[in-house]
């Protein structure tokens, strides 16, 4: 088939009519219909937020990839624009993979990974990923001007383009695998397109993955973050439980030095739905990330309702005193809040309240006091398929969710001091929760996917006493 956005238009236009609503998300973004993984090219051009993203505008499984589009004024309400991209080849034929986009004067540029096979597609020797460029000046139509890296001697895994300006000059990183061993590569350009190898930025020491996607690279408090999505880790306790990572490595580097690594690779979600992540600046200096709330080879119930994937809310990045990377919801998400309602409880003695008798989109507030707390296992549980709740014995918060018709059950946890008290936003959505522990400390996102009619919201506290400091909710618009 000879892809086209025209084609793509029209099967979307098409398909869009047929999808069943009742897990679309209401204030996250999603494609229009079909299949969306990583974001891409997260922007701020002309007055307006951009979102790219992998789309497959014919099927609800991945398959040639396009970019899909989308623009907001606040980073929440977001407009459906026409397919950005389509894998028209040649240089791209196979798919427009993921990348990046920035502002060079008055034209948007998308940089983007062109996805192609030399021959049988079932044969990876035949693999080839180079990096290509489109322009726009008006932020929708983009002209193809081809490629402007090819894939390195010897590589076939070279993908994720993540450029930035410093100084006076582009940067651009990509991520790679060599053999078993994931990389990140740097190169430097004077005008995007004539682009000069600077190397191997960083390497996967021993068991650090096979191959390293969405590189991304920039400065926060001083420090440079390297943040990525490792491929080929192996579970560690609580830790890597999901397929795929996403995290970051902080360090030090100045163009045209090594990249001096501080201090170990840490995960920036612990829930089960979180990959390719990729930052951008706001307007106002703020360093935001958006990441796909979902994970490769996870069940997909959404696919029998004409849809497939979404994106997280934007986060605002932060370094702690200590050097951890901290999430925390960007401050525009407030501006969904409608009203508010006042949980009235201050303690639970082993019993179960309901709060909200249906609950899809909505901003939970709780601050428990852990430390006057004696209760095995306090928190809040969804219809029967999720629960977030401290288990006092393990120390840990524990995110569960049990839909066993879809094959998606299991925990997801983070330690706790439960001498302290705990402070969580929880964002609901249709078929998401994004969980921020203590203002940024630590973020578990999953997807959830309740049964119509079963979205009970309930405290609950057993064997002992949970006490509360504050209890409520924000009805989102
Ligand atoms: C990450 C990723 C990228 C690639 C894209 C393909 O999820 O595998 O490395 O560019 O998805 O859709």
């Amino acid at each position: 088939m000879m892809y086209s956005i025209a084609k793509a238009e029209q099967s979307l236009q098409a398909k869009r009519g047929d999808l069943n609503l009742r897990w679309y998300p209401r204030y996250h973004l999603a494609a229009r219909a079909g299949w969306m993984n990583d974001p891409n090219g997260l922007v701020w051009f002309d007055g307006w937020y951009h979102a790219f993203y992998q789309h497959h505008p014919y099927s609800t499984q991945w398959g040639p990839m396009h970019w899909g589009h989308a623009r907001s004024k606040d980073l929440v309400r977001w407009e459906h624009l026409p397919v950005a991209l389509a894998p028209e080849g040649p240089e791209d034929k196979d798919g427009c993979f993921s990348g990046s986009a920035v502002v060079d004067g008055d034209t948007l540029a998308l940089i983007y990974t062109g996805h192609k096979f030399h021959g049988d597609p079932d044969d990876e020797a035949n693999l080839y990923q180079v990096q290509c460029l489109a322009t726009s000046r008006d932020g929708v139509h983009f002209t193809r001007q081809g490629t402007i890296v090819d894939t390195p001697p010897g590589l076939h895994h070279f993908r994720d383009p993540k450029v930035w300006r410093e100084g006076e000059r582009w940067y651009m990183v990509v991520g790679a695998r060599d053999g078993e061993t994931g990389q990140v590569r740097v190169y430097r350009s004077d005008d995007l397109r004539e682009w000069q190898d600077m190397g191997v930025l960083a390497v996967a020491e021993k068991d650090m993955g096979y191959m390293w996607e969405c590189p991304d690279f920039f400065t926060l408090n001083g420090k440079r973050v390297l943040m990525f999505s490792p491929q080929g880790l192996a579970a560690e306790g609580f830790k890597n439980r999901n397929l795929f990572q996403s995290g970051y490595l902080l360090g030090e580097w100045q163009p045209g030095q090594p990249f001096v690594r501080e201090g170990e690779f840490v995960e920036m979600d612990s829930g089960h739905d979180f990959y390719a992540p990729q930052s951008f600046l706001t307007p106002d200096g703020r360093r935001i990330v958006i990441g796909w709330l979902d994970m490769w080879e996870s069940p997909f119930p959404e696919q029998q309702d004409g849809w497939a994937g979404m994106l997280s809310l934007p986060r605002e990045l932060m370094l702690s005193a200590d050097n951890r990377l901290q999430m925390r919801p960007a401050r525009e998400v407030e501006s969904l809040r409608g009203a508010w309602f006042p949980w009235p409880v201050s303690t639970l003695n082993n019993q179960q309240i309901v709060q909200v008798e249906s609950c899809d989109a909505m901003e939970v507030i709780l601050q428990w006091d852990c430390a006057n707390s004696s209760a095995e296992q306090y928190g809040i549980r969804l219809g029967d398929g999720f629960r977030l709740y401290v288990d006092a014995q393990m120390q840990r918060l524990v995110l569960e969710r049990y839909y066993p018709q879809y094959g998606l059950c299991g925990t997801r946890s983070v330690a706790l001091n439960l001498n302290d008290t705990l402070s969580l936003r929880l964002f609901v959505d249709s078929s998401s929760v994004e969980a921020f522990v203590n203002e940024g400390e630590a973020c578990l996102s999953s997807r959830i996917y309740p049964d119509e009619g079963a979205r009970e919201l309930t405290m609950f506290a057993w064997t002992g006493t949970a006490s509360l400091i504050e209890a409520g909710a924000w009805q989102l618009e």
